[in-house]
């Protein structure tokens, strides 16, 4: 791929971002009308619209829907948007307490952005409790052997005894619950995992691989192997991404070089590999005549990542390049990606791709799409804002 020169792209402007913004808020007021506290909105979209799902089946995505709401109040201060995240909390209440499709790692997808964002926002003791609940059987799929947290299926089993890089988000609520109970056997198996994962998952040339398997018995590492990826040795657009971010959010619990060091490779790839519109192919390994679909949502979790990081970068000028890049990626977002008010979508951000080789969610939009978009729109709206991880 041809080096793309970021300082070509259109200035970013504080009127379109508030334009985009206040399209997301229409939008996601009338689509809650439906997806109401019980019903939840699907994965991703079939022909461009969500369909009904619930928070009980053991998804990963549902705190996305939540996180859009406290997103959406936020920027506007409008009590509807309070109301419709508070209707939504009950079911993960429900669901931490009662362990209903928890034998997974999503702990901090699933509550990060749902009952610690309520807590954060309206203090709200209940959805704290539960949120730190929710970091037990995270903390639980802990491996010694190895020092990772198993992402997948029952712990110990040897087939799934691996990490996956998207864990990267799951692990801040391990640092959260460990800054509010006071145990730092949280905090100190979060960041063992950080550091299994920057040691093991990238490859020389800063790309990544999708999940990265250990002996059971030793703890040695053992290989790299794609799950939504292309192939083993090519680099999964969206994981790209979940690196970028993620070393970000250990970044903000524990600064430290080698992680500064780790990002940039991570990031360089990423932006190395970008088509002309600055949104990349499902795989980073594509190239435009390949003809592949998008991955939208890999570029909006990148803008969250590339500005998170900007607030730890001590270099002025690598600072500012990677703000460029994200404002080039994000301008290509707004003009090129996200649903306006009357399109034929009740979704956010249109052309993502969930899993390409599983037939899911091929170019349509997807929950953590919208999801980071929309977080996207409210850090270039309130420099300040208090992030939910
Ligand atoms: N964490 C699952 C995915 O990115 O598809």
């Amino acid at each position: 791929m041809t080096a793309i020169n970021f300082d070509q792209a259109s200035e970013l402007t504080y009127e379109k971002i508030s334009n985009a913004m206040s399209n997301v808020q229409s939008i996601a007021a009338d689509t809650a009308r439906h997806f109401n506290g019980e019903v939840f909105p699907s994965h991703c979209t079939e022909n461009q619209y969500y369909f009904d799902d619930d928070n009980y089946h053991g998804g990963w995505n549902t705190g996305f829907w939540t996180g859009i709401i406290w997103l959406c109040y936020e920027a506007s201060g409008d009590e509807k948007f309070k109301k419709i995240a508070e209707s939504q909390l009950p079911s993960f209440i429900k669901r931490i307490n009662e362990k209903i499709g928890v034998n997974h790692h999503d702990m901090g997808f699933l509550y990060s952005l749902s009952c610690e964002a309520a807590y954060m926002i309206t203090g709200n003791e209940k959805a704290h409790d539960a949120a730190i609940s929710a970091a037990r059987p995270l903390a639980s799929r802990y491996r010694d052997k190895g020092e990772f947290i198993q992402a997948w299926g029952n712990v110990d089993d040897e087939t799934d005894y691996r990490l996956i890089i998207d864990c990267l988000m799951n692990i801040p609520l391990l640092y959260r619950a460990a800054i509010e109970t006071g145990d730092m056997h949280l905090d100190d198996i979060a960041y063992k995992h950080y550091l299994t994962t920057l040691k093991n998952i990238f490859r020389s040339d800063g790309s990544s691989y999708h999940t990265f398997y250990f002996n059971k018995q030793t703890g040695e590492p053992v290989k790299g192997v794609t799950h939504q990826g292309y192939s083993d040795n090519s680099c999964w657009a969206r994981g790209q991404a979940w690196g970028i971010y993620g070393i970000a959010l250990t970044e903000k619990y524990h600064y430290n070089e080698q992680g500064v060091t780790a990002f940039e490779k991570c990031a360089d790839y990423f932006l190395n590999h970008l088509p002309g519109d600055l949104v990349p192919y499902w795989d980073l390994i594509f190239t435009p005549e390949d003809n592949q679909p998008r991955d939208s949502s890999a570029a909006a979790i990148a803008v969250c990542g590339l500005l998170e990081m900007c607030r730890y970068i001590k270099d002025k000028e690598k600072r500012a390049h990677y703000k460029k890049c994200a404002d080039a990626i994000m301008n290509s977002l707004i003009d090129n990606y996200a649903v306006k008010p009357g399109d034929k979508s009740n979704g956010l951000l249109a052309h993502s791709t969930y899993y390409y080789k599983g037939n899911l969610g091929i170019d349509e939009c997807c929950m953590w799409g919208d999801y980071f978009y929309t977080e996207a729109l409210v850090r270039y709206l309130k420099p300040d804002w208090k992030l939910y991880w």
